[in-house]
C-alpha cells in the first residue's frame, strides 16, 4: 500500500514523500451516543484507515490530494481560515487553522490522502483524516503536543471548524486503539483501561449498509440539544455535570423532572447504555461472549426505539442477525441514520453469515450491504518511507 501510495505521490509532486502516517478508523463495540454525556464507551481501532504522505514545500501553498475525491485545491499560506462549503479538505485545513491559532507557523505543505474506510459509514472516516493530520503537523512542525492534546485538536476542529457536536470518543479511539485490544474509556474524566478484546471463537462482522447518510450533522447536533434539555430538567433538584453521573434506578426516580416525553426517552437510553457498558466490559473480561451479545442486543433496540437514530436499514441487520444462532450479538455501530452494524458471529459460521444476510438484506432493503471480518489494529503512528516498504 505504502510502496503504490509513493509511486503516486511521485507521480504528482514529481518528488518523494519525505513522510509518511497512518491513522485508523474505529468501532464502537457499545456505548453509543454516550460520550458527550460523560458516558463510558468501548471502541477498538480498526485495521483500515486513512494513510498520509506528506513533504515540506517552499511555494507557501497547501496542496491537498486525495485518491478517494476529486477535488484536489490548493490554498495559500495565511493567518487564518475558513471551511470552505463541504469539501472532504476541511478536515486536514481545519487541523492547519488550529495549529496556526495556537502560534505554530505551519508553512507550505505538498499531502497525498488516501483512505480505505468506506467513507462517511460510521466507522469515523472524519476522526481518523483529522487525527492523522494533527500527529503529522505535531512532529514536522516540533509543536511538542501529546496525543491526549492532538485528540482534543481534532475534537475541537469537528466542534468548532466542521460543526459537528461530536463527543470524544472516535478521535481517542483512532489515537489511542492498540492491536487487538478494546478501549473502556471514562468520556467524563478521560481516565481508560487497554483491555483485551478477547472474542474467544468469535469474530466482529462490520456490516456496511451501504445506505447514503443524509442530514447526520443536524439529527446528531439535535441529540446533543435534548440531552442538554434532559440535564437542565434533571438538575432543577439534582447538581449533575452529566447525565451519565447517574445509573438508571436513581433515573427512574427523578425522570419526571423531565417535562417532554420525547427528551425523557432520549435521557433514558443515555443512562441506561452508560449501565450496559459496565456489564459489557464484566461479561468481555469474563469471556462471557453470550452475555456480551445480548448487551449489543439490547443497545440496538435502545438506540432504535428510544433515542432514534437507527432506521430500517441497520435493523434488517440486527433483524436477521437475531435470527441466527451462530450470531452472539448485533447492533448499530456510530452515529446511526445509516453506516454500519456489527456483529459478534461465531468463527465457523461466518460465511453462512454473510451470505444470509446478504440474501436477507437485499431482499427487505432493495440493494445489497457490504460484509467484513474486522481486525482490530494500532492507534496512529509513522510509517516508514522508503519506496521498497
Ligand atoms: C459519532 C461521534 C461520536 C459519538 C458517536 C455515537 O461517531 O463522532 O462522538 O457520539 O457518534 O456514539
Amino acid at each position: 500500500m505504502k510502496h503504490q501510495l509513493q509511486q503516486k505521490f511521485n507521480e504528482i509532486y514529481h518528488k518523494e514523500a519525505q513522510h509518511a502516517y497512518f491513522s485508523p478508523g474505529r468501532v464502537n463495540l457499545i456505548g453509543e451516543h454516550i460520550d458527550y454525556n460523560g458516558g463510558l464507551v468501548m471502541p477498538c481501532a480498526i485495521t483500515f484507515g486513512t494513510y498520509l504522505l506528506i513533504s515540506p514545500n517552499q511555494d507557501n501553498v497547501f496542496r491537498f490530494k486525495s485518491l478517494n475525491f476529486d477535488e484536489n485545491p490548493e490554498v495559500n499560506v495565511q493567518d487564518s481560515y475558513k471551511k470552505d462549503n463541504d469539501g472532504w479538505f476541511n478536515f486536514p485545513l481545519g487541523v492547519i487553522e488550529h495549529f496556526t491559532k495556537d502560534g505554530h507557523k505551519i508553512t507550505g505543505l505538498d499531502m497525498l490522502f488516501f483512505g480505505d474506510i468506506p467513507i462517511g459509514a460510521g466507522l469515523s472516516s472524519s476522526a481518523s483524516i483529522e487525527v492523522v493530520t494533527a500527529y503529522a503537523l505535531n512532529e514536522l512542525f516540533n509543536a511538542g503536543y501529546d496525543k491526549l492534546e492532538l485528540v482534543k485538536i481534532a475534537k475541537s476542529v469537528e466542534n468548532n471548524f466542521m460543526g459537528l457536536n461530536c463527543g470524544i470518543m472516535d478521535q481517542f479511539a483512532v489515537a489511542f486503539g492498540e492491536k487487538d485490544k478494546a478501549i473502556v474509556l471514562n468520556c467524563d474524566t478521560l481516565e481508560y483501561d487497554i483491555v483485551p478484546s478477547n472474542l474467544g471463537k468469535y469474530v466482529l462482522a462490520i456490516i456496511n449498509t451501504n445506505k447514503s447518510r443524509k442530514l447526520v450533522e443536524s439529527k446528531y447536533n439535535e441529540r446533543v440539544e435534548e440531552c442538554q434539555t434532559a440535564l437542565k430538567d434533571l438538575n432543577k433538584e439534582l447538581g449533575l455535570e452529566y447525565l451519565c453521573a447517574i445509573n438508571a434506578a436513581t433515573f427512574d426516580k427523578h425522570k419526571n423532572l423531565i417535562t417532554d416525553e420525547v427528551v425523557r426517552k432520549r435521557a433514558q437510553h443515555v443512562v441506561e447504555e452508560n449501565d450496559r457498558v459496565r456489564l459489557a466490559a464484566d461479561a468481555l473480561a469474563a469471556n462471557n461472549l453470550s452475555e456480551f451479545g445480548k448487551l449489543m442486543y439490547a443497545s440496538h433496540d435502545s438506540l432504535r426505539a428510544l433515542y432514534e437514530v437507527s432506521g430500517k436499514e441497520l435493523d434488517a441487520v440486527v433483524e436477521y442477525a437475531k435470527t441466527n444462532p451462530q450470531v452472539a450479538g448485533a447492533r448499530m455501530t456510530g452515529a446511526g441514520f445509516g453506516g454500519c452494524a456489527i456483529a459478534l458471529v461465531h468463527q465457523d459460521a461466518f460465511g453462512t453469515f454473510s451470505k444470509e444476510l446478504e440474501a436477507y438484506y437485499t431482499d427487505k432493503i432493495g440493494y445489497a450491504p457490504s460484509v467484513y471480518q474486522s481486525l482490530i489494529g494500532d492507534g496512529v503512528g509513522t510509517l516508514l518511507v522508503s519506496s521498497e516498504a
